[in-house]
């Protein structure tokens, strides 16, 4: 297989060249994947940050087989089916209040288009078309498409195609309020990775500051978009991140974890406020945005079977437990003089290294290669090293994860 693959594929993120071969996976189960060598790694960044119950659960697996034996797939433009509707009624209720419709795409970057063409739109359809600036944050990733790459940070991952993305205000979080005051009629929205930048180092900034960047929004009024895509459902120990500061932003966008990690599935959800203002007579006002696989029944369905797991488990205890472990056990590494940083949030727990090659630092394969020879799949951003298991790992797995790195950490040149 790995001799095929050579031949034949094209990896996301990876420097064909030089890159040594991959992982042959050839099943998961719980928090473990296995190889086609007979090596068992714990999965300890949840596949991409997706995966929150385990790899190969029964009943997320038998969701998805009862879906696919009723209705595979069809058309959602004058089109509707059973696990959409369920869907988004489920959502509602446990989004922040107040965000009431939910916009079905396919991935995280999708769900942050769809969130930018709906704020910039937003204000055409009620006759503001000068607001039309996105502000977003120092060091945000929101993905990888042209328009998630505009309001990223520049980076490595942006460089080749700078010349193709829209301006954007860049600022950090406390100059959010100041910039409004100045420039907040040209601005339509204001887009953030509520508590914690993932992608951008897995940075952590404060509820208060959260909720100043709100309050700024509403007194300006400038919409706000809520990226959580990586925070969403529990990841921050709180069903969204953006409960820690008690705000509900105008959109939010999510994937990720909306599935539990078994098929892709986006969701921009809105306050009516935005919703009604494409609703008219007037048809140019109409959201036209799609996907061919927007709302795709498979997916929905393993999302409800996702929402009944995280009901029933008790999982935001859960993850309080996990937080409170990964500070105990991480603690220790801050007076390891390589150590810059030790953070946790909920079930993200992280030890920035110094060093200054941010993500294409050495450090991350040496790390990625010395954690793989114990056992344990982990794929630092460069010289920032983060654990984020699936949240069904036991108190003794993450003790023995901890412990790994802990002594990495210690040996490290
Ligand atoms: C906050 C955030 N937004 C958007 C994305 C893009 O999601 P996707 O990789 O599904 O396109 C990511 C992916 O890591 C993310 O962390």
């Amino acid at each position: 297989m790995l001799d095929r693959d050579r031949q034949f594929v094209w990896h996301p993120y990876t420097q064909m060249k030089t890159a040594p071969r991959p992982l042959a996976i050839v099943r998961g189960q719980g928090v473990y994947l296995y190889t086609d060598d007979g090596r068992k790694l714990l999965d300890g960044i949840s596949s991409w940050w997706v995966n929150i119950h385990g790899h190969a659960h029964p009943r997320l697996a038998q969701a998805i087989a009862d879906q696919a034996r009723r209705l595979e797939h069809v058309i959602f433009a004058g089109a509707t089916h059973e696990p959409a509707v369920d869907l988004a009624e489920r959502l509602v209720g446990v989004l922040p209040a107040g965000l009431t419709k939910i916009f079905y795409s396919d991935n995280g970057s999708t769900a942050v288009e769809v969130a930018v063409k709906m704020a910039i739109q937003y204000w055409r359809n009620r006759n503001q078309p000068a607001r039309q600036r996105i502000v977003a944050l120092e060091h945000a990733y929101h993905g990888d498409t042209i328009g998630t790459m505009a309001v990223s940070a520049p980076s490595v991952f942006t460089d080749a195609f700078s010349s193709l993305l829209f301006e954007v205000d860049r600022v950090k979080p406390e100059e959010v309020e100041p910039h409004l005051r100045a420039h907040g009629e040209r601005v339509a929205a204001v887009i953030v990775e509520p508590m914690l930048q993932g992608a951008g180092g897995m940075i952590m900034w404060p509820a208060e500051s959260l909720a100043h960047v709100r309050e700024a929004c509403y007194r300006h009024g400038v919409l706000l978009i809520a990226d959580e895509v990586l925070t969403g459902f529990g990841r921050t120990g709180r069903m969204f991140a953006c409960e820690h500061a008690a705000v509900t932003p105008d959109i939010i966008c999510l994937s990720k974890a909306l599935t539990a990690g078994y098929l892709p599935l986006a969701v921009t959800a809105t306050t009516n406020a935005v919703f009604d203002a494409f609703l008219s007579d007037d048809r140019t006002k109409t959201f036209f945005h799609g996907h061919s696989f927007t709302a795709n029944p498979l997916a929905c369905a393993v999302a409800l079977a996702s929402l009944d797991l995280l009901e029933e488990g008790r999982v935001l205890e859960r993850v309080a437990r996990l937080e409170r472990q990964l500070r105990d056990g991480l603690a220790p590494l801050k007076d390891v003089p390589r150590v810059a940083d030790v953070r946790v949030l909920g079930g993200v727990g992280v030890v920035e290294l110094a060093s200054d090659g941010g993500y294409l630092d050495s450090l991350g394969p040496r790390l990625y290669d010395a954690f793989l020879k114990r056992g344990v799949l982990l794929r630092p951003l460069g010289n920032v090293l983060y654990l984020m298991p699936p949240y069904v790992i036991t108190d003794a797995e993450v003790d023995w994860v901890l412990e790994c790195i802990r002594e990495v950490v210690k040996q490290i040149e």
